[in-house]
C-alpha cells in the first residue's frame, strides 16, 4: 500500500438509494421496501475505490456543515483518505443524490443536487495546488463546475501529473479542455453526448474515441457496462471484456470503480492497456454488491480476480 499517489477533484454526495419495480409517473406515488443511505458522489467514490486498491489518496472538494457532511468526514477518516483540501460552506448544504435501482435489471437512474461543491472555484483548486503537484495521477469529472475541472487538469498538466477526465455527467465542454486530458473515460451515454454520434456498438465506440483523439486527448477508454471497455490511442484499438465476478446486484458506481482502479494502475506505472484491464476488474467486483462507495473491492480481491 501507499506507492501510488492519486488526487481526486470531485464531489461527495449522500446517496439515497431506492430499489423497486418501476419509477412513479408524474403525480403518482409508488411504495418499495428497499432503502439505503450511504456515501456517494462520483469523485468521492473514485477516491474510495483508489484507496481500497492501495493508493494514497487526497480528495479536493467542498461540503456543507451538516449531517451529510459529517458522514463524508467519517467516511474519509475510516478509509484513510486525506480530506485536508475538503473545505466547508456553512451557508450551503452537502450534496445529495436520489438513486433508483430497477429490481429486474439492476440498472440505475440518478438525480444529483451537488450543493456546496457547486460553489467551488478555480481559485480553490489553485489553493490545493501542492496536493495536485505531489500526485502521480489527477482524476476529475463533471459533477464539479467545468472551469474547476479544467483548472485541475491544467495544474496537473503543468506539473507533469497524468490527467484523467471522466466526463460524467456529460455537459458541453470547451474545445480547449481536450488537449489537457491524457485519459478520457466516458461511458456510452457520455461518449454519445460529447461526440454527437450514438454509441451502441464497439465500432460506434471506436468512432467516438477517434473524435476525442482528434480533439487532442491522448487515450480514450469508453466504458461499456457488461461489454467491458474499448481503449483507443495512437497504438491502436483494444476491446477489454468485462470480468464476471458473480451475480450482478447493483451497477451504480461501476464507472467510479473503473476510474479509481484505472488511476491506481496508471500511478503504479502500468501501461494503459493493463490499467484498463485493472479498472474493469475493480468494476466487475463492485457490481456484485449493493451501493456505490460501500461496493468498492479490496486489492486482494482484485488481484485474485486478475490472476484467476
Ligand atoms: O456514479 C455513481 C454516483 O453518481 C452516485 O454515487 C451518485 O452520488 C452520483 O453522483
Amino acid at each position: 500500500m501507499g506507492s501510488a499517489r492519486i488526487v481526486v477533484l470531485g464531489t461527495f454526495v449522500a446517496d439515497l438509494s431506492f430499489r423497486g419495480d418501476r419509477l412513479p409517473v408524474m403525480g403518482e406515488t409508488v411504495m418499495t421496501d428497499y432503502f439505503r443511505l450511504g456515501p456517494g458522489g462520483k469523485g468521492s467514490n473514485q477516491a474510495i475505490a483508489a484507496r481500497r486498491v492501495g493508493a494514497e489518496v487526497t480528495f479536493i472538494s467542498r461540503l456543507g456543515r451538516d449531517a451529510f457532511g459529517a458522514l463524508a468526514r467519517e467516511t474519509y477518516r475510516r478509509e484513510g483518505i486525506s480530506d485536508a483540501w475538503v473545505s466547508e460552506d456553512a451557508d450551503s448544504y452537502t450534496g445529495a443524490a436520489f438513486i433508483f435501482v430497477e429490481a429486474a435489471s439492476r440498472q440505475n437512474t440518478i438525480v444529483v443536487a451537488p450543493g456546496a461543491v457547486a460553489g467551488l472555484s478555480p481559485a480553490d483548486v489553485d489553493r490545493a495546488g501542492e496536493a495536485i503537484r505531489a500526485a502521480r495521477v489527477l482524476a476529475t469529472n463533471l459533477e464539479v463546475p467545468v472551469p474547476v475541472a479544467r483548472r485541475g487538469l491544467e495544474l496537473a498538466r503543468q506539473a507533469g501529473v497524468a490527467t484523467i477526465l471522466n466526463p460524467a455527467p456529460a455537459v458541453p465542454l470547451p474545445e480547449d479542455i481536450y488537449p489537457l486530458v491524457d485519459f478520457l473515460t466516458p461511458n456510452e451515454i457520455e461518449a454519445s453526448a460529447l461526440s454527437g454520434r450514438e454509441v451502441c456498438t464497439l465500432d460506434d465506440a471506436e468512432a467516438a474515441a477517434d473524435s476525442f483523439l482528434a480533439r487532442g486527448v491522448r487515450a480514450v477508454v469508453v466504458t461499456l457496462g457488461e461489454k467491458g471497455a474499448l481503449l483507443k490511442d495512437a497504438a491502436g484499438v483494444q476491446h477489454v471484456p468485462a470480468f464476471r465476478a458473480g451475480t450482478v446486484v447493483d451497477t451504480t458506481g461501476a464507472g467510479d470503480a473503473f476510474n479509481g482502479g484505472f488511476a491506481v494502475a496508471l500511478a503504479e506505472g502500468r501501461d494503459v492497456r493493463a490499467a484498463t484491464r485493472f479498472g474493469c476488474a475493480v468494476a466487475g467486483l463492485s457490481v456484485t454488491r449493493e451501493g456505490t462507495a460501500p461496493s468498492m473491492p479490496s486489492r486482494d480481491e482484485v488481484d485474485r480476480l486478475l490472476s484467476g
